[in-house]
């Protein structure tokens, strides 16, 4: 059966299944509209059920098939994108009460799974969000979230762009990326390329598993808000209670 109990404690320890190669899973399953319609097909959208209520998505619910369907029959890499994690709730809860945050700025949500904190960066009056995750299925997922809350899609990367030049973005998002050691460690080193080199802020959203006490860039988190998280999101999320929202700001 597959559960999506099944991600989640990958996130509460050092892996993340990666499943299958992702462009190769994209490109198995054929164009850009055969992948649109089976997401329209396989999610369902959710609004109210978040710290976001404002916001729909599409996502992983009980009354999608897939929820109880075996996991090797998903024709794609684990579908990160079809679930709303505790950590980027934070983020965009955040964003949307504290407008000024976003405000005209660029804006990268790395990351970006369903699209939730970039959707709330442009409702915040951002200049212009560009999304990036590996995951191609994740851009199109994005697309649609973005229709449903009336926005023009985002320019959207699936480089992985940790370690590249940075261009030149006023705020990075990042929700629930701690997850794993060694992507915290890279993102810790070329996060502090970009505020060196362009002053960038960057703000994370993550509900504290336990994972991010034991990293290294623990140390550079200031935070900024904590919110209580509602019932529906607690039950998916093995007990945990509340997202807090970091501010990252090492000593440079
Ligand atoms: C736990 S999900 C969080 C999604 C979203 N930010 C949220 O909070 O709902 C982590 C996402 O990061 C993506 N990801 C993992 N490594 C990445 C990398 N190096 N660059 C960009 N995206 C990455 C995954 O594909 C996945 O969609």
């Amino acid at each position: 059966m597959w559960r999506l109990r099944a991600l989640r404690p990958a996130l509460r320890g050092n892996a993340v299944s990666r499943g299958r190669n992702r462009r190769t899973d994209r490109a198995r399953f054929g164009s850009e509209a055969s992948v649109t319609q089976f997401i329209l097909e396989n999610t369902e959208v959710v609004s109210g059920n978040s710290l976001t209520p404002e916001i729909s998505l599409r996502l992983f619910t009980p009354n999608c098939k897939f929820w109880h369907e075996r996991a090797e029959l998903w024709p794609f890499a684990d579908p990160f994108w079809a679930i709303y994690w505790p950590g980027g709730q934070a983020l965009a809860r955040y964003l949307l009460d504290e407008p000024r945050v976003a405000k005209d700025k660029k804006v990268l949500d790395l990351g970006s799974g369903c699209g939730a904190s970039a959707i709330a960066a442009k409702l915040s009056g951002s200049a212009n969000v560009l999304v990036n995750d590996i995951d191609p299925i994740a851009a199109i997922a994005c697309e649609l979230n973005c229709e449903l809350n009336g926005l023009d899609p985002f320019p959207s990367e699936t480089e992985n762009l940790i370690g590249s030049e940075p261009k030149g973005w006023d705020l990075i998002l990042l929700g629930d990326m701690f997850y794993e050691e060694a992507l915290a460690d890279s993102l810790h080193i070329w996060l502090q390329t970009c505020i060196r080199a362009q002053g960038t802020q960057v703000l994370i959203g993550d509900p504290g598993r336990g994972h991010l006490e034991k990293l290294r860039i623990k140390r550079h988190l200031h935070q900024l808000a904590e919110f209580e998280l509602p019932h529906a999101v607690r039950k998916e999320n093995f007990g945990l209670t509340s997202s807090s929202v970091w501010h990252y700001h090492p000593e440079l």
